[in-house]
This record gives C-alpha cells, sequence and structure tokens, in this order.
C-alpha cells in the first residue's frame, strides 16, 4: 500500500510519540526534527498532506516544509489558518459541504478543501523571526472526513512538537552553557603566561600582532603585572629573536650614569671612566632593548634618546662620533605617563616615539578570576620545584585568593604561594600560610558580597518585570539568556521559565 493512495492505516500515536523522542537523540536541528514531525503526523492522521506554514514579513504565508501528496504550491485553506488565529486552539474542519459559514468560505471552494486539521506551532514563531507558524493537515482528493478523535491526535501532536522543538532548544543552550563553563576553567597558556581572562587574551593578542613589526611597543600596566614578561614575547616572536634581548631598568641606575649606561661613554670621559665602555643600545644592536621604568628617565637622558630614535645613531658619553645602531626599542611603565607629559616631567615628543603601539597589561582585578587560575599554576610549579607535589589549596584558602585584590599583582601571588610551599605543614594550604591575615579577607569580602548583593537586586528586579521570561529579563539586564541562568543557578535564585 503506498502512502499517498492513503489507504494506509494510521500508525499508533504512542509509537509515533516514541519514534520521534526517540529520533531526538540524535537530531540536534529543530528544522530537520520538524520535517520528520510533519511526515510522522500525516502517517498518524492518515491523511493527504500535512504542511508547515509560516507568515512572511510581507504577511503572506509560505509552506515550509511538506509531507504527502501534491507540492508545496498546492493551494490550502488559508480559512482554516484565520480561524486558528482567531480561536487560539487547534481546529478541525471534519466536513465544510455541510457548514453553512465554512462553505461560502472563498479559500475553501477555490481549494476543494473538505476537511482540515490546522494549529499553530507559537514555539517555532522564534526561528522565524517571530512570525506565526501553523502545523496543517488536510486530506484533498479522497476528502476523508476527520473525526473528533483525529482531533485529538493532532492536539498531542502539535505539543509533542512544539515539547520537542522547545527541548532541541535547552539542549543546545546547554550545550552552550558546557562550552562556557569549560571555557571557565580552560587555563590557556602562550609561553610561560597563563591565562584565561578576555582582557589578558586581548593584551596578548594586541603584543603578538605587533611583535612581527618593528615599531616601538609601550607597555603600560602596575606592577607585577607582566610588562616584561610580555616585552620578553615581542622579542621572541620579532624577526630579531636570534640577536640580544637587553632588559635595563631606568628607575634602578643613579641619573648621573644612566647616560653612560645607555649610550657607552669612552676611556675618562668622566672620574670612573677607566676604559671605553659600549651602552646597552650598542649591546642590543641587531636585537631589542627593553627599558623599564622609562618614567624614571631624567630629563638630558630623554634629550638624548630622542636624538637616537631620530637619527638611529649614538654618541657615547665623552665622544662626538655617531654610531649607527639599529634596536627595536619595548618601554614599560607603571606611572602614568600621560600625565608626566601634562606636567612636562617627560618629553612629549619622547612619548609619541614610544607610544607607537600602546598595550595595557590588565591587573589582577580586571583579570575576572585569574587569580585562582595563576595561583593554582604556581603551586604545581612550585610543589615540582621544591619536591612539594600533592599540595592543594583548601576551599578556604580559594575563595580568599579569589576576593584579595592583589595590590602586588602576579608577583604577589606568586611570592605568597611560594612562600606557602616552602613552609607548607600539610597538603591543604590554608589562608594564612598564603599570608591573608582576617584584615585584608573580610574587608575584600565585603566588596565581594556588595557585587553580589547588587547582582541579586538587579536580577529579582528584572525578573519580577518580566515574570516566567528569562528571554525579556536577560534583556533588560543587557546580558544574554544563557548568562543569566548561569547567574541564577551561582546564586541560586529561583525562577520560573
Ligand atoms: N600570565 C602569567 N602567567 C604566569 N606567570 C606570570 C604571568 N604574568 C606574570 N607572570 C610572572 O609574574 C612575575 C611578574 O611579571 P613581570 O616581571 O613580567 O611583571 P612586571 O609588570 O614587569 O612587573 P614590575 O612592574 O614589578 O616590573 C614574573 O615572575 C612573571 O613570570
Ligand atoms: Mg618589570
Amino acid at each position: 500500500m503506498s502512502e499517498t493512495q492513503n489507504e494506509k492505516q494510521p500508525e499508533d500515536l504512542l509509537t509515533t510519540a516514541l519514534r520521534m523522542t526517540a529520533s531526538m537523540a540524535d537530531q540536534d536541528n529543530v528544522m530537520a526534527l520538524m520535517k520528520q514531525g510533519l511526515s510522522l503526523c500525516f502517517k498518524v492522521l492518515a491523511c493527504e498532506r500535512s504542511l508547515l506554514i509560516a507568515e512572511k514579513a510581507d504577511g503572506t504565508r509560505e509552506v515550509i516544509h511538506h509531507a504527502g501528496s501534491g507540492g508545496k504550491d498546492d493551494p490550502y485553506s488559508t480559512t482554516a489558518l484565520k480561524m486558528v488565529d482567531e480561536r487560539k486552539e487547534p481546529l478541525l474542519i471534519s466536513d465544510t459541504v455541510g457548514d453553512k459559514v465554512l462553505s461560502t468560505r472563498e479559500s475553501i471552494n477555490t481549494a476543494d478543501i473538505r476537511s482540515v486539521l490546522c494549529s499553530r506551532l507559537d514555539t517555532l514563531q522564534k526561528l522565524f523571526g517571530g512570525r506565526k507558524v501553523y502545523l496543517y493537515c488536510d486530506s484533498r482528493t479522497n476528502r476523508r472526513p476527520f473525526k473528533p478523535e483525529d482531533l485529538e491526535k493532532f492536539k498531542l501532536l502539535s505539543l509533542l512538537m512544539a515539547i520537542l522543538e522547545h527541548k532541541s532548544e535547552l539542549i543546545a543552550e546547554q550545550g552552550a552553557e558546557i562550552e562556557q563553563l569549560k571555557g571557565l576553567v580552560r587555563e590557556r597558556r602562550f609561553e610561560d603566561l597563563v591565562f584565561h581572562s578576555k582582557s589578558f587574551e586581548k593584551c596578548l593578542n594586541l603584543v603578538r600582532q605587533g611583535a612581527a613589526t618593528d615599531v616601538p611597543v609601550l607597555l603600560t600596566g602596575e606592577t607585577g603585572t607582566g610588562k616584561e614578561s610580555l616585552a620578553r614575547i615581542v622579542h621572541k616572536l620579532s624577526p630579531r629573536a636570534a640577536k640580544p634581548f637587553l632588559a635595563v631598568n631606568c628607575g634602578a641606575i643613579p641619573p648621573n650614569l644612566i647616560e653612560s649606561e645607555l649610550f657607552g661613554h669612552e676611556k675618562g670621559s668622566f672620574t670612573g671612566a677607566v676604559a671605553m665602555k659600549k651602552g646597552y643600545f650598542e649591546e642590543a644592536t641587531g636585537g631589542t632593548l627593553f627599558l623599564d621604568e622609562i618614567g624614571e628617565l631624567p630629563a638630558p637622558a630623554q634629550a638624548h634618546f630622542l636624538r637616537v630614535l631620530q637619527e638611529g645613531e649614538i654618541v657615547r658619553v665623552g665622544s662626538t662620533r655617531p654610531i649607527k645602531v639599529d634596536v627595536r626599542i619595548v618601554s614599560a611603565t607603571n606611572s602614568d605617563l600621560e600625565a608626566a607629559v601634562a606636567e612636562n616631567r617627560f618629553r612629549k615628543d619622547l612619548f609619541y616615539r614610544l607610544n607607537v603601539l600602546p598595550v595595557h597589561v590588565p591587573s589582577i582585578r580586571e583579570r575576572e578570576d585569574d587569580s585562582l587560575l595563576l595561583a593554582r599554576f604556581f603551586l604545581k610549579q612550585y610543589g615540582e620545584m621544591y619536591n612539594n607535589n600533592g599540595l592543594h589549596f583548601s576551599r578556604e584558602t580559594e575563595k580568599a585568593i579569589l576576593m584579595y585584590n592583589w595590590p602586588g599583582n602576579v608577583r604577589e601571588i606568586q611570592n605568597r604561594v611560594q612562600r606557602a610551599v616552602i613552609t607548607a605543614a600539610g597538603p591543604a594550604i590554608t589562608a594564612e600560610q598564603i599570608g591573608f591575615d582576617k584584615n585584608e579577607t573580610s574587608a575584600s569580602t565585603s566588596l565581594y558580597q556588595a557585587r553580589e548583593a547588587v547582582d541579586r537586586e538587579l536580577i529579582a528586579d528584572a525578573l519580577k518585570k518580566s515574570p516566567g521570561n528569562l528571554t525579556n529579563a536577560a534583556k533588560i539586564l543587557d546580558i544574554d539568556r544563557k548568562s543569566l541562568r548561569l547567574l541564577l543557578e551561582k546564586y541560586g535564585m529561583e525562577y520560573k521559565e
């Protein structure tokens, strides 16, 4: 028996439901699922065709999927669709001929349709940009009238399709959430740098892009944020990698010696200049010179440095002979260099020469939960170094690490963890061993708690404004629905969907 001849036996509804649910397991594409649902509808109801119809932006409608006899362009009853809109529930038209009202409806007459089942699939609306979607079945050639039992089956099938659509959306959402959670704990590494925060990733990407060029890089950021480590990466990823990398801390050299250190000196050029000495610029030739704490450079050295950048030549102290140098400059500062420029403590022209590629290195405060990731990384590193493996942070310690605001940034985390590994008495490292006294953590605890309280209040407010609709609540909060769900779960807040 062929299906299109419609002499088939209707398929058992339960079997169909089971088949549809089973097909869910390996069907993550909603449209493919709906197509399957459509062909099952047509089997269960033993009709001639079933259609998935969607409204178009201009108000007309199109057949999205079609199962059974005929083609997508065959006429169907638009009257039935209108009636479903009016009645807001699944509709059965079992015999239009005998119905005074229906038999005069134009589309029923022109399409010569005698019996129709139709419902709205509102859960599918989202897929179609908020437009109406209909499930529609009829039998035109044999004009077998649907019975009230068919309507019951049809209602169940419509419901099943709606539920399956919703489920598959949930599954997709859960998948995205799992990915998001994985991303949260996934430790990413570049060279010997560990991170997962977007802010650090952004900074690292900038460094990587800039490295290949020869432009001066200015790294700004608080102490211990990784400026020197990033300067080394600039060098390592540049065509100068095989040549020297020299790091000079401008703040650590006495002002009267800085020019001779940077540019070299001739024998006898000043007391103590017992021999000719090359400066860092000459030593680093072909490579990269990292000038840390550049803001500490005294005014005469700034003028000299500017000339070097302009001419590509240095003149040793006590000499007049220019020497060509080819050095890439990476500088760093943890002070506000722009303020220094505004106050004439730092030359504006030099600042612009150095600040060709500015890179802001984020502090730990700006790096989401990187503090814990780094602490764990150092724990492993020092555990291996001091042969003290198997150590871990207690839950309390982990919380304290996340809450503390780390004024010394990565270096401070590193130092405290190192000390804790050396002094560890048992496998679990306590908050005291990390060097937290009660005041330090309690002050920042209240900051953390304050943040949570604000989050909770705003979320509760949004949920109140949009009861039972997470998507709208998320819109009010200007976050996406998944983030809202994560927050609700994190704070253990109850919600209805
Ligand atoms: N993302 C990271 N992963 C692992 N270690 C890091 C990371 N960032 C920095 N470190 C380590 O932290 C320490 C401080 O980094 P670095 O010396 O580069 O910072 P800095 O900004 O130059 O500090 P300062 O301003 O004090 O000179 C170094 O030992 C470095 O290896
Ligand atoms: Mg440094």
